[in-house]
This record gives C-alpha cells, sequence and structure tokens, in this order.
C-alpha cells in the first residue's frame, strides 16, 4: 500500500527540520534564528516546524505562533512559484509604490500576502530592497525590476506566462 502524500511530505519536512535543529542550543533566544533557518528552508514556516521548534524550545505553539505574527518577516503559508515583492520602502513609496502594489493585486486577483490558485505568484510587500535609485522597485523571484509603472507589471507577467509555456512543452516532450 502507498503512504499517502501528505504523510510522505511531513516525514520529509520533519526530517530536515530535524537537521536544522542540530544547529542551535534548545534556549528560547534561539527562536528568532530558529526561524529564519526554517523559512530560509521551506520559504516559509510550516506547521510541523512549528509542533518540532516547541517541543525542542519547550514551549508552546501558540506562544511561537505569537512570536512569529509579530515579525512579518515571518509567512505561513508557501509563497508563490514567482513571489512578488512590492518594495514600499520611503523612496518607493514616494515615487508611487502603492499604485504598483495596486496593479498587481489587481492583475493578480490576490490581495498582499496571498498566493494565486494556480501557485504560480505570491504577493508581499517589503521594506527597502537597497537600489532606491530605481525607484519604484519590485521584486519578482531574484530579479529587481526597478522604474516600475503598471505597463510594466503586464510585461512581466507575460514574460513569465512565456516562460511557464515553453516549461510545459518540455515537460510534454520529455514525457
Ligand atoms: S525604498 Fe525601495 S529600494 Fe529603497
Amino acid at each position: 500500500m502507498t503512504e499517502p502524500t501528505n504523510t510522505i511530505e511531513e516525514e520529509k519536512i520533519q526530517k530536515e527540520i530535524h537537521k536544522l535543529l542540530q544547529d542551535f542550543s534548545s534556549t528560547r533566544e534561539n527562536l528568532i534564528p530558529i526561524l529564519q533557518a526554517i523559512q530560509t528552508t521551506f520559504g516559509f514556516i510550516p506547521q510541523e516546524a512549528l509542533r518540532e521548534t516547541a517541543a525542542f524550545l519547550k514551549i508552546s505553539p501558540g506562544e511561537i505562533f505569537g512570536v512569529a505574527t509579530f515579525y512579518n518577516q515571518f509567512r505561513f503559508t508557501p509563497p508563490g512559484k514567482h513571489q512578488v515583492k512590492v518594495c514600499l520602502g520611503t523612496a518607493c513609496h514616494i515615487r508611487g509604490g502603492d499604485i504598483i502594489m495596486e496593479e498587481w493585486k489587481r492583475r493578480l486577483q490576490i490581495k498582499e500576502g496571498g498566493v494565486t490558485e494556480d501557485h504560480e505568484f505570491g504577493l508581499e510587500r517589503v521594506g527597502c530592497v537597497g537600489c532606491c535609485v530605481l525607484a519604484p522597485v519590485v521584486q519578482v523571484g531574484d530579479i529587481v525590476h526597478g522604474k516600475m509603472s503598471p505597463s510594466v507589471v503586464n510585461g512581466i507577467l507575460l514574460q513569465c506566462e512565456l516562460a511557464k509555456r515553453e516549461e510545459d512543452k518540455t515537460h510534454n516532450e520529455t514525457e
């Protein structure tokens, strides 16, 4: 009998977390560094990670959740395949970062912090990404797009769509 995918996935996450926790001593002061390491590894904080960290630090998962939600650097849902980070630091805000955020929301039909149904795109606001001279700035995956305008949003979406079609084509050809 094959194991349900969920269980396999949970076991994989658990193993990964056990490995990751070995780099830390079990003191409360390590909570934030541990959560940061988890997020770097998975791109978000899975439920299993909350439970494992709670057991490791001997505090309740609820308390960890409370601390983690206080810092808005942590997310509890998987990011989109293309995670769109709209900079709303001072320079970008002054140069219309909010308009860019609204355009992404309108085009993707999601709210800030959301992910599209097909998990292709996630949307979040970030503080200064360090290239204010290019404001307003948006980071999609590892690529920083400067001097953003609503029409550039369209261009980026089109690029992603074309890349996806190409990927699907390659995938279908290799099957
Ligand atoms: S404020 Fe957006 S890059 Fe600095």
